[in-house]
């Protein structure tokens, strides 16, 4: 199989310029890039040559090394209520114009049996940061839907304690997600009020050391932030392990800190992406909704810049308007991602595929 995918790539860097030559050739013995080709791929330019290109290989190696489906994962997300004040976020508590909800324990397990319907890869419980819910109510949440459903429960719930976190992989939960946001110390501490720079980090290793399938990321376009900030985040995954990674442009959010700064830029997202699948290749990386908020027709370019995963939104629609992390947030519905996977050429997930031909079948 690398025999052919050597062959593939080899066709395709016949044209390449001796600096993007020579990142493929490093990925090819190292299986890694490092910091300086990533600035490179950060600053190619929308209509260079060689920007086609490393989205080729980026294609290829997400062919390659992960399988080649595409996982689609649905998220609920479950309480929009946030006791922190991240400036970027119109969840902050301090923003009193979102209208806050909780869903209950089984409106959540109720929604989450959807997810089964629809042949979801995996079932994302997020939220604000809410200490309403429990441990225990939560070690419930996950052991009810591990039940009913059997699919990978993946937690997006921000900084709980250590021991909850132990709690809940033992309850089932098999995935956590726990976004960075950026590594450079002083943007976050500048946009975090709480500055909990070494806290989060430190949460990130002990989720990987519980055996959580650990998911971080990135803000891109935030203020102040440089291409070598970005190169670093993304070293950063690679070396404390992260197995997926969402990584977003920033948007600005009404009612916030940081409402007027302007938005991140949307093709340096898709290098970002690139660069990480030849800097990590096996990761899991969505193509993520806050590139679909600038245009939807980007979020599926993601597919083509070495994105294997997107995630499709299954909160009760009276509930999901309110989940306003930032303005205008696209709602990313199954079916539609569904066909649009299948029209661009790419493959579910085997999975995602059975229970929609067993739908077919039984609605004929
Ligand atoms: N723009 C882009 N991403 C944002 N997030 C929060 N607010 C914004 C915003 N304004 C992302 C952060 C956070 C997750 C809840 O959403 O990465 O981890
Ligand atoms: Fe809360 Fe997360 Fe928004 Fe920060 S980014 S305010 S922790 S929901």
């Amino acid at each position: 199989m690398k025999t052919k995918f050597i062959e593939e790539v080899e066709k395709i860097q016949k044209n390449l310029s001796s600096e993007i030559k020579n990142i493929i050739n490093y990925f090819l013995t190292h299986e890694t890039i490092e910091k300086p080709h990533i600035i490179k791929i950060l600053s190619l330019q929308k209509d260079e040559e060689d920007r086609n290109y490393i989205f080729k290989i980026a294609n290829l190696i997400r062919k390659y090394y992960t399988g080649d489906f595409i996982n689609i994962k649905g998220v609920i997300e479950f309480s929009n209520y946030c006791k922190k004040n991240c400036f970027y976020c119109g969840l902050r508590a301090k923003n009193p114009l979102i209208k806050r909800y909780r869903m209950s324990p089984d409106e959540i397990i109720q929604t989450a049996n959807e997810a089964f319907h629809y042949g979801l890869d995996t079932i994302i419980l997020q939220s604000g940061e809410d200490d309403l819910y429990t441990d225990e109510d939560l070690v419930n949440i996950i052991s009810e839907i591990r039940k009913n459903t059997r699919l990978p429960v993946s937690l997006s719930i921000g900084e709980r304690s250590f021991s909850s976190y132990r709690k809940f992989r033992k309850a089932g939960a098999v995935r956590a997600l726990l976004k960075h946001e950026t590594i450079n110390r002083k943007i976050f501490e500048n946009i975090h009020p709480d500055k909990n720079y070494e806290n989060r980090i430190e949460l990130l290793r002990y989720m990987n050391n519980l055996g959580y399938v650990t998911g971080s990321g990135n803000i891109i376009g935030l203020p102040n932030q440089t291409l070598e900030d970005i190169a670093d985040d993304i070293i950063f995954m690679r070396d404390e392990n992260i197995h997926m990674i969402g990584m977003g442009p920033f948007i600005p959010a009404k009612n916030t800190p940081l409402e007027h700064f302007s938005a991140g830029n949307a093709e340096l997202t898709l290098n970002a992406y690139a660069a990480t699948r030849l800097c990590i290749p096996r990761v899991q990386m969505p193509t993520t909704t806050a590139l679909g908020t600038i245009s939807q027709n980007l979020q599926y370019q993601g597919f083509f810049a070495g994105c294997n995963v997107i995630m499709v939104n299954i909160t009760p629609d009276k509930y999901r308007k309110n989940y306003n992390i930032y303005d205008n947030k696209i709602k990313v519905e199954f079916y539609q991602t569904y066909k649009k996977i299948i029209e661009l050429g790419f493959s579910p997930s085997p999975l995602t595929q059975k229970r929609m031909k067993e739908e077919i079948n039984v609605s004929k």
